[in-house]
């Protein structure tokens, strides 16, 4: 029998736990802190750990920390209270091997702890043990699944040097999660440095990106340091790589796998130490099949890659998101706009949002400046999100102004959220909604809903 032990000092958390899993076949022990937790997990035979990470006292990266010294094989699960990246790279980078966050889902919990117990045997040879580190990271907010899995995977990628790819299309935050694995990796006191490939005739791009001699082409008047030698044992971040011309893709590619350049003009060979992260909202194995980006290049940069979902594929982070861009939209137009209309957030959670986080920002930002009161409503909506041919209609005369949504996006929108919160697990949405299986089936044709994170479906 699988044992595994639950670490909270909210004795009604232990609880539920506990009967929870019992009732799923565990054995289960429990504590109320740290030190009696790693007390516990010493003296007998754990499988697995589920410990909060706020605890009184010592806390639960300690208990985590204590762990992995001294039983790396054992998985632990973290519980966090907050959704940002910051907790999860600090806890992913110590070593724990999945987290939770509050208010915890049953179900989540439950499939972390079995993805978890069977990899215990061979995760102990691979267990990274790496020393406490906090990570100062961007702030990226997310609390989707799907974006969890990207948090996931910027911890994992800042802990090697390894050349990032990430892809999403535009507005979907590509460049804040560039910025994010260099803050989360050991070279975060190295420099950072961005170039966007799309910006630069193919010449100028060149002697930014490899530096110049003096006198290599007219106008070189002194010798110029390039982006790469710039970045030094940091990050350079190659945005709009897919634009890069073929000529240049060649000598990214050269830089990939030998780690040498040359400036424009010079013989001399540079060697460059940087960490290269691309990103591009292009369909890169489109590029390829055209002829219009090299295969081997497209290979070499193919090997970590940060998938961003469209924001309309994570219809549960736009609350949060909202709030998030909101606080800082009223700190840089000093307004204080303090809570948003329903009838607004069911619009902002109902419109497809073709340009993602980027959108929204604007968006917000618009009405913030046009709200007079603490409350934004529908009113500073822009049109097509107020009352987009998404079935958002006028109410009757004589009702309040506010816009209502139709029905049908109310059903759309709530099979979406179901569907999300069980991960795709048709047969619990179906439970949920109280439908047949046929039934959510025609649903999600007919709503067109694609599951961006759908791999560990039923
Ligand atoms: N998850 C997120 N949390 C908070 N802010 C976000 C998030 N994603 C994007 N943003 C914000 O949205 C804006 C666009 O993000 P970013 O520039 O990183 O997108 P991008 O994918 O690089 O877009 P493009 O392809 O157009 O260059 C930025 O202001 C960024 O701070
Ligand atoms: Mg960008």
């Amino acid at each position: 029998m699988t044992h595994i032990l639950i670490v909270d000092d909210d004795e009604a958390i232990r609880q539920t736990l506990k009967v929870y899993f019992q009732q799923h076949g565990f054995k289960v022990s429990s504590a109320g802190t740290a030190e009696e937790g790693a007390a516990l997990a010493f003296a007998s035979n754990i499988d697995a750990i589920v410990s909060d990470i706020r605890l009184p006292g010592k806390d639960g990266l300690w208990l985590l920390r204590e762990i992995k010294q001294r039983r790396p094989q054992c998985p632990v699960i973290m519980i966090t209270a907050f959704h940002d990246l910051e907790m999860t790279v600090v806890a992913m980078q110590a070593g724990a091997t999945d987290y939770v966050p509050k208010p915890i889902d049953l179900d989540e919990l439950d499939a972390a702890v079995k993805r978890a117990v069977p990899r215990k045997s061979d995760a102990d040879g691979a267990a990274l043990v790496l020393g406490p580190q906090v990570a100062s990271c961007s702030k990226i907010v997310g609390q989707s699944f799907a974006m969890k899995e990207v948090f996931k995977s910027i911890a994992l990628v800042a802990q090697s040097r390894v050349t990032v790819m990430i892809l999403g299309e535009s507005g979907t935050g590509k460049e804040l999660v560039a910025r994010a694995v260099h803050d989360a990796s050991d070279e975060r006191q190295s420099p950072y440095i961005a170039v966007n490939c799309a910006a630069l005739v193919e010449s100028l791009l060149e002697s930014e990106l490899f530096g110049h001699e003096r006198g290599a082409f007219t106008g070189a008047v002194s010798a110029h340091k390039g982006k790469i030698e710039q970045a030094g044992e940091g990050t350079l971040f190659l945005d709009e790589i897919a634009e890069l011309s073929p000529a240049m893709q060649g000598k990214l590619l050269r830089i990939l796998e030998e780690r040498e350049y040359s400036p424009v003009g010079s013989t001399q060979i540079m060697k460059s130490k940087a960490r290269f992260v691309a990103a591009t909202n292009a369909k890169l194995e489109d590029r390829v099949a055209s002829g219009g980006f090299r295969e081997d290049l497209y290979y070499r940069l193919n090997v970590a890659v940060i998938h961003l979902p469209p924001l309309r594929e994570r219809r549960n982070d736009i609350p949060l998101l909202v709030e998030f861009l909101l606080k800082k939209a009223n700190r840089d137009l000093q307004k204080s706009i303090r809570r948003v209309s329903s009838e607004a957030m069911t619009c902002l959670q109902a419109y497809s949002w073709p340009g993602n986080v980027r959108q929204l920002e604007n968006v917000l930002l618009k009405a913030v400046v046009m709200e007079q009161g603490d409350t934004l409503t529908t009113e500073h909506l822009l049109p097509e999100i107020n009352c987009h041919s998404r079935g958002v209609v006028e109410p009757p005369q004589g009702t309040s102004r506010e816009a209502f949504v139709s029905l049908r996006i109310l059903e759309r929108d709530y099979i979406v959220r179901v569907l999300n919160t069980t991960r795709w697990h048709k047969g619990k949405a179906c439970q949920i909604l109280g439908i047949s299986r046929p039934r959510l089936e025609r649903k999600i044709r007919e709503f067109d809903l694609t599951a961006a994170d759908d791999r560990e479906k039923d």
